[in-house]
C-alpha cells in the first residue's frame, strides 16, 4: 500500500535521484522572520535563500516541510484542507527553471506514482506560453486539458518576499458524491473533484514593503505538493480522514465516543476537525509554542479549543484530546523524533489546557447565563467580552443562546474583533518599524571575520559606516554611527547571548562601542558613538572589547550549558530549551515542563552545577558538521538555523550542545553558581534565572544583609529569626484579639448612646447620623447592635475614611414586610457622594468619593424614609 510514509519517501528519494540535497524539515517557529507567524509553505524557511541574502548548502533542495495555515473555515468540510499539513517540494536556487520542474512532477507522477496522465489536467499563469510549451510540447498534455487561471500567481508568503507566476497540476476524480454536478466545472472549481496536488512555483519576483516586485538576483523554483491528498487519492479513499495518517486517531475517537465517520453530517464533520486541529496542536506544541493569548500561541488555544466544542457534538464534556496523543505519535512519531521525545510534555500541557479551558468555560457560563437573562438579542460587545475574557468561542455562545431561541449579534461581535485585531496589528506594525529603524543594507557580500573565540583585541579596518540607515564616509564626534569592520573581535549579539561592548581607538580617535549586532551577509555591526576625533571609512583602528565584562558573560554563558544538562538529569530527558539570555550579571534560562520545580529538584540542579564548577573540567569547543554533531548527541535548540558546519561545546561526560557563543576554558571559571529564581512564563513553560562568579557573591551577600537587617529589627541572631518570627505572630494574633474585644465593647456603648438620637417618622423608628472615625467593619458591627436594639426600625449610618465616604443601612424585618428597603434608599442617596451601591431590603451599603456630602445624603435618606412613612 502507498502508506504516507512510503509516499514521503519515495517523493524525497525522487529528488534525490535528481542532484537534490535532502533536508529535514525546519521547526514550524519561523527563524528571523517576523514577518510570519508560522511557517505556512515549504519554501519559507528559505526565503533568504531566494533573495540571494543567504547561499543555501546546495542550489537544488528537496524537503518535506511541517506547515500550519491557520484559518480553520474549510477544514472537514472539504477534502483539501487541513490547518496542519506537510508539504513536499523541490527547489531550485538560480539552477534549474521551468522545464525541469514541469518534466520532473510529470515524470514523478506518470511514472513512480503511476497516475494516469489522461486524468492529469495542468493550470498556467494567463500568457505563460513557455509553460505552455513545455506541458504541451515536452510532456505532451493536450491543449484542451491546459487553462489559464488568474489566480495562478503565488506569493508571497507574509506581506513581503518571493514569489512568481505558477503552474498547478490537478487530477481529475470523476463524477462522485465529491463533485458538484456543473458541467462547466473545471480545475480552480471550488468543489472537491478536480483535486489540486502541485503546485509548480516559477519564483523570479521579490515583492517589496511598498508594495512593488523587483526581480530576485535568480529565477527560482518552489513547488508544493500536499502529502494528504496525494495519499488519499492513492488509497483511493474520500478523504485523508478515511488514510492511514488519521485512522489510529479515528479509531482512538471511536473507541471513547462511539462515534464513526460512516455517521456522516455533523458527527463526521465533528470527527473530522477533531482530529485535523489536535494532530495540528501536537505538532504546535512539540515545537515548543505554548498556549496563550497572542500570536502562535493564541494560534494553538484557538485551536484546541475549537476541538473541545466540537468534542460536544460527540457527547464529550470532559478533556479528551490528549487520548488522541499516542496515535498521532505512532504515526509521525518516527519522522519527526520530536513528536516521541515530547509526548509526555505534549500530553501534559494538552490536560492542563483542556482543564483551564473547561474552567472559563464555567465561569464564562454564568456570565453568559446573566446576559442571556438580561438583553435579548446578545449584543456584540458581550459576545465580544465572552470570547475575549473568557475564551468563550462565538459559535459556543451562538449555540447556548440558540438554545434559549436568544439571538446574538454577529456582525457586532465580528466589528468588535476586527477593532481587536486592528489594535495588535497596529502593535505588531509598530514592532517591525521598530526593528527596521535599525536595519541597513550593505550592497555587497564581504562577511566579516569574528575573532573574538581567541582574542578580545585587535587591529581592523572600517569597511562600511551608517548613520541614520544610510551609508556615510565619515562620523564626528558626538554622533551615533553603525560600524562593519573587515575583521572584530567583538561578539554580535546571538544564541541568547547579548552583544559584546568596548571601544575603538586609534591616535586622537576615541569611539565607544554599544553594542553589537548581526548583519546582512555574515558582517558584524557594532552600534557606536564617536567620543572624540571623527571616524572615517577605511581607517585602520585598534578594536578593544570589554573584556571584564565579556569574563563575566562568558561564565554566564558556561553556566548556561551546565544548567541545561543538570535539569535533564533531575528533571528529565524532555526538558527542551525554549529560550535563553546570558547577560554579564545574570542568564536566564526557559524550557519546556509541565510542572514546578520542587525545592529538592532546585537544590539538586544547583549542587550538580557546583560540582561540576569544582571538577574544573576543560570546555572543549570544536567544528565538526552537523551529521557528526547529532551522531555525538549534541543538543541542538529548535529555533536557531544551523549550517553544514556546527560548532560544538562540550564538558566531557556532563554537557554537549551545538553553540556559536564565547565559553569560559574551564568549568571553574565559572565560580559561584547561584539560581535566584524558578517560575512559570506560560502553561508548560518554566523559567530559571541565575548568576555566576561575583555576581553570585553579590547575590549571597544581598541575602546575607537582608538577614542581618531583619534580626537587628528583631533583635536577635539570623538562626534565631524564624523562632522569634512565630512568637512575634503570636503576640499580633493576642493584641488582635484584645482590639476586637474592646471594639465590640466601644461599639456597645456607641450603641446605647446614638439610640436616643432615633426619631419617629409616621410610625417608624429612624436613626440616621455620621458616626466619626471607625472603619467598615466597626459600622456595620455598630449598625447590627442599633438594629437589634431599635427591635423595629430603620438605621442608617454613613462615615468618612480619607478621600471617600461609606454608607450603610438596616431594616428590620417586620417593615421589610411593610415595604421598606435598605437596598433603595442606599441607590437612591449614593450617587450624591459620587458612587454608586445597593443590596437587599434588610441590609445594603455603598461608598463613594464626596466625603463633604455625606451629611446632606443623610438627610436626602431621612426625607425619603419620611415620605414613605407618612405616604
Ligand atoms: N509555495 C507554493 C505553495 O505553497 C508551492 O503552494
Amino acid at each position: 500500500m502507498w502508506t504516507s510514509a512510503r509516499l514521503r519517501e519515495s517523493f524525497l528519494a525522487f529528488f534525490e535521484e535528481k542532484d537534490h540535497l535532502r533536508l529535514p524539515s525546519s521547526s514550524l517557529i519561523p527563524v528571523n522572520d517576523p514577518t510570519l507567524l508560522l511557517i505556512g509553505a515549504g519554501m519559507a524557511p528559505f526565503k533568504s535563500y531566494f533573495r540571494g541574502e543567504e547561499k543555501p548548502p546546495h542550489v537544488r533542495i528537496t524537503t518535506c516541510q511541517k506547515c500550519v495555515r491557520a484559518d480553520d473555515s474549510n477544514v472537514g468540510v472539504t477534502a483539501r484542507h487541513h490547518t496542519f499539513f506537510e508539504m513536499l517540494g523541490n527547489f531550485s536556487f538560480g539552477d534549474y527553471f521551468k522545464k525541469e520542474s514541469i518534466e520532473w512532477a510529470w515524470e514523478y507522477l506518470t511514472e513512480r506514482l503511476n497516475l494516469d496522465p489522461n486524468r492529469l489536467w495542468v493550470t498556467i499563469y494567463p500568457g505563460d506560453m513557455v509553460a505552455f510549451n513545455h506541458w504541451n510540447k515536452d510532456v505532451g498534455v493536450p491543449a484542451e486539458r491546459i487553462s489559464e487561471l488568474e489566480d495562478n500567481f503565488w506569493g508571497p508568503i507574509g506581506a513581503t518576499g518571493p514569489c512568481g507566476p505558477c503552474s498547478e497540476i490537478y487530477y481529475d476524480r470523476g463524477e462522485g458524491p465529491w463533485w458538484c454536478g456543473r458541467t462547466e466545472c473545471a480545475p480552480g472549481c471550488n468543489c472537491d473533484r478536480y483535486l489540486e496536488i502541485w503546485n509548480l512555483v516559477f519564483t523570479g519576483l521579490n515583492k517589496e514593503e511598498d508594495g512593488s516586485f523587483s526581480d530576485l538576483p535568480r529565477p527560482c523554483i518552489d513547488t508544493g505538493a500536499g502529502l494528504d491528498r496525494i495519499t488519499f487519492l492513492m488509497q483511493g479513499k474520500n478523504n485523508p480522514y478515511e488514510t492511514d495518517a488519521f485512522q489510529p486517531a479515528m479509531l482512538a475517537l471511536k473507541e471513547f465516543s462511539g462515534h464513526t465517520l460512516d455517521e456522516g453530517g455533523r458527527v463526521a464533520l465533528a470527527l473530522k476537525i477533531i482530529g485535523d486541529h489536535t494532530r495540528a496542536v501536537i505538532f504546535l506544541l512539540a515545537d515548543g509554542i505554548s498556549p496563550s493569548n497572542e500570536g502562535r500561541g493564541y494560534v494553538l488555544r484557538r485551536l484546541l479549543r475549537r476541538a473541545m466544542r466540537f468534542g460536544r457534538v460527540l457527547g464529550i464534556h470532559g478533556t479528551f484530546l490528549e487520548k488522541l496523543v499516542p496515535a498521532f505519535v505512532a504515526v509521525y512519531g518516527e519522522i519527526y523524533p520530536e513528536l516521541a521525545t515530547r509526548e509526555l510534555h505534549v500530553t501534559n500541557v494538552l490536560i492542563q489546557e483542556q482543564q483551564n479551558f473547561l474552567r472559563t468555560l464555567e465561569q464564562g457560563e454564568h456570565l453568559l447565563q446573566s446576559l442571556l437573562q438580561a438583553s435579548t438579542p446578545l449584543s456584540g460587545t458581550d459576545v465580544f467580552r465572552l470570547y475575549d475574557t473568557y475564551g468563550f468561542p462565538h459559535e459556543l455562545t451562538q449555540e447556548i443562546a440558540a438554545e434559549r431561541g436568544i439571538q446574538i449579534d454577529l456582525d457586532g461581535f465580528h466589528k468588535a474583533l476586527e477593532e481587536a485585531r486592528e489594535r495588535s496589528r497596529a502593535d505588531l506594525e509598530k514592532k517591525l518599524d521598530d526593528a527596521r529603524g535599525g536595519t541597513i543594507a550593505v550592497s555587497h557580500e564581504q562577511p566579516s571575520e569574528f575573532l573574538g573565540y581567541q582574542r578580545t583585541g585587535a587591529h581592523a579596518h572600517v569597511v562600511h559606516l551608517f548613520r541614520q540607515g544610510m551609508e556615510v564616509d565619515e562620523a564626528h564626534e558626538g554622533e551615533g554611527a553603525s560600524v562593519i569592520l573587515d575583521r572584530t573581535p567583538f561578539y554580535a549579539e546571538g544564541g541568547g547571548q547579548v552583544g559584546d561592548t568596548g571601544i575603538f581607538k586609534s591616535g586622537e580617535l576615541l569611539v565607544e562601542v554599544l553594542d553589537t549586532q548581526k548583519g546582512p551577509h555574515d558582517t558584524i555591526v557594532h552600534r557606536v558613538e564617536i567620543r572624540r576625533g571623527s571616524l572615517k571609512k577605511g581607517a585602520e583602528l585598534e578594536a578593544i572589547v570589554d573584556a571584564k565584562r565579556r569574563g563575566d558573560i562568558m561564565r554566564h554563558h558556561t553556566a548556561t550549558h551546565l544548567l541545561q544538562a543538570a535539569l535533564r538529569t533531575v528533571v528529565g530527558a524532555h526538558i527542551t530549551q525554549t529560550g535563553s539570555l546570558v547577560a554579564p550579571d545574570r542568564l536566564r534560562f526557559d524550557f519546556s515542563h509541565y510542572a514546578p520545580l520542587t525545592p529538592e529538584q532546585i537544590e539538586t540542579v544547583e549542587r550538580l552545577v557546583n560540582e561540576e564548577v569544582l571538577r574544573n573540567q576543560a570546555v572543549d569547543k570544536r567544528e565538526m558538521s552537523m551529521s557528526e554533531a547529532t551522531a555525538a548527541g549534541a543538543l541542538a535548540f529548535f529555533e536557531e538555523k544551523y549550517a553544514d558546519r556546527v560548532r560544538v561545546v562540550t564538558v566531557e561526560n556532563f554537557s554537549k550542545e551545538l553553540c556559536g557563543g564565547t565559553h569560559c576554558a574551564r568549568t571553574g571559571d565559572i565560580g559561584l553558581f547561584k539560581i535566584t529564581s524558578e517560575s512559570a512564563i506560560a502553561a508548560g513553560q518554566r523559567r530559571i534565572e541565575a548568576v555566576c562568579g561575583m555576581v553570585a557573591l553579590e547575590a549571597v551577600r544581598t541575602y546575607e544583609n537582608i538577614l542581618k537587617t531583619v534580626s537587628q529589627d528583631l533583635k536577635t541572631t539570623p538562626t534565631e529569626i524564624p523562632g522569634s518570627l512565630s512568637r512575634l505572630k503570636e503576640s499580633l494574633k493576642r493584641t488582635e484579639r484584645q482590639v476586637e474585644e474592646l471594639g465590640e465593647k466601644l461599639s456597645a456603648q456607641r450603641a446605647g448612646d446614638l439610640v436616643s438620637e432615633s426619631v419617629e417618622v409616621g410610625g417608624v423608628k429612624l436613626l440616621a447620623t455620621e458616626v466619626p472615625g471607625v472603619t467598615s467593619d466597626g459600622l456595620s458591627r455598630l449598625g447590627d447592635q442599633l438594629r437589634d436594639k431599635l427591635q423595629s426600625g430603620i438605621v442608617l449610618l454613613g462615615t468618612r475614611n480619607g478621600e471617600g465616604a461609606k454608607l450603610m443601612c438596616w431594616v428590620t424585618k417586620d417593615l421589610v414586610g411593610r415595604g421598606y428597603s435598605a437596598g433603595n434608599v442606599i441607590k437612591a442617596v449614593i450617587p450624591t457622594i459620587g458612587g454608586k451601591g445597593g443590596g437587599r431590603p434588610e441590609f445594603a451599603q455603598g461608598g463613594g468619593n464626596k466625603p463633604d456630602a455625606l451629611s446632606q445624603a443623610l438627610t436626602e435618606a431621612k426625607s425619603l424614609i419620611s415620605r414613605q412613612a407618612e405616604g
